[in-house]
């Protein structure tokens, strides 16, 4: 069997880990990939929404089935396409990805299901929406309707940074189209968690709780990240808050993908705030996330590609899903600068061994000649695992101990649960 798996980052590696410990997969080969991947995979130079590109290539090379890790090829629509042309491929179609393209259509969504979510309000008129700053107080939410790679969401603490950001999402387009509408919302507080579910249509089935650390800085202070850190089990997800969750959201989530006609086959990414008032859904999200990936799928027992076949062929209620006991943790090496502007091309050192129960995740490296270097703002994803936190932190951060690169930043605090 050959797999071609989209996408380049510490998810796809840790998607393509897994898959390659089905005897039956033969080749695996990632369009564009990184350099732990190519260890392991095959990288392929075209870019992840070069959804045409990746059609051909999929044709010529005979590929049994296209795994797809990023938002921008499925809001693009390359399910259907890869469909169209009789093509397997594993992923929600354009329609149903607008879960996570849209935030008006997510909202509508929630709102039309009984979802429980923060209140909110959306605007396409920039003069409308300055009427409406302050009405659920302070802080304030603002998001851009689009993809905007993890920064489309502002949260103003007064007046003048509302009205401001409203300025650079409508009038100067920080995020392009992205900003045509906006969605602003009541601000919740609580604690954030993130339950994966694999959907196919009929069923819809948890994977195993993550906590993701945002911000930049140890405690949650400064700027949001694409994701800083993940562990699992997240701390607070015990039995009561998992049977909120599937009542009161998995199960209407699930009515009304089919009420709305949304052939949802794929994984849902549902982040949660767990408020004083109960589980509500901040964003959905249509693929797998990063860095959840890297502590969800080392726990995982089953085989992914079988349950990807049941999520294809719709037999999700008949596919056994096992999780290991233990838990993990996922601390990111970042570039110095990250979020904002930095320098790639750092030599990596320290990559060479290969401690148990340890595995480092690739996500922006490239090679540069023999040397590998870093080559985006998150760089590795250094996952461990043991009987508990503690005992997986201890050799996350060990391993991090033995690895270099200029500027290299990460947060000491990942899976240090109070
Ligand atoms: P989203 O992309 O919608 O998940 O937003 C990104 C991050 O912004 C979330 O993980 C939260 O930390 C924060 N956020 C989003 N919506 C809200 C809200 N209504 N209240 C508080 N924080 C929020
Ligand atoms: N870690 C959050 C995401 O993948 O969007």
């Amino acid at each position: 069997m050959k797999i071609l798996v989209v996408g380049s980052g510490g998810r796809e590696h840790a998607i393509i880990w897994k898959l390659s410990q089905n005897p039956k997969v033969k080749k695996i080969y990632c369009a564009p990939g990184n350099t732990g991947i190519s260890l392991m995979a095959e990288n392929v130079d075209i870019h992840a929404e070069d959804v045409e590109g990746l059609l051909i290539f999929a044709r010529v090379n005979n590929i049994d089935l296209t795994v797809v890790g990023p938002e921008g090829s499925l809001v693009k629509g390359i399910v259907d396409r890869f469909q169209q042309e009789g093509l397997r491929i594993f992923g929600p179609n354009k329609k149903c990805a607008q879960l996570e393209g849209s935030k008006a259509f997510a909202k509508d969504f929630m709102l039309r299901h009984h979802i429980p979510t923060a209140r909110y309000q959306e605007y396409t008129d920039v003069e409308q929406a300055k009427k409406a700053v302050g009405m659920y107080g302070y802080p304030m939410v603002i998001k851009a309707d689009g993809l905007a790679a993890g920064k489309g969401v502002i949260i103003a603490q007064d007046e003048s940074e509302a009205l401001e950001s409203l300025n650079s999402i409508m009038v100067k387009k920080q995020f392009g189209e992205a900003g045509n509408k906006v969605v602003i919302e009541e601000f919740l507080t609580g604690t954030e968690t993130s339950i994966l579910c694999f959907v196919d249509g009929k069923n819809i089935i948890p994977m195993v709780s993550a906590q993701d650390y945002k911000k930049i800085y140890d405690n949650d202070e400064g700027p949001n990240t694409g994701g800083m850190g993940t562990y699992s089990p997240s701390h607070i997800y015990n039995e009561a808050l998992e049977k909120e969750v599937e009542e009161k959201i998995l199960q209407p989530v699930l009515n009304g993908l089919q009420t709305d006609d949304l052939d949802f086959k794929g994984i849902l990414f549902i982040g949660l705030m767990i408020t004083s008032t109960g589980a509500k859904v901040l964003e959905f999200n249509t693929r797998f996330g990063d860095p959840e990936t890297q502590v969800i799928l080392t726990r995982l027992d089953t085989d992914l590609l079988e349950i990807i076949d049941s999520i294809l062929e719709q037999r999700l209620e008949n596919q056994i899903i096992q999780w290991k006991k233990i838990k993990t943790v996922c601390i990111v090496l970042a570039s110095g600068g990250y979020p904002g502007s930095y320098e790639k091309d750092k030599k990596i050192e320290g990559l060479d061994t290969q401690e148990a129960d340890t595995f480092v995740f690739h996500a922006g490296t490239r090679f540069k000649g023999n040397d590998v270097v870093t080559y985006g703002g998150r760089v590795l994803g250094v996952t461990a695992w043991g009987s508990d936190l503690e005992e997986a932190r201890g050799k996350a951060y060990g391993k991090i101990n033995s690895i270099r690169f200029e500027g290299m930043q990460y947060r000491q605090d990942i899976g240090k649960v109070k």
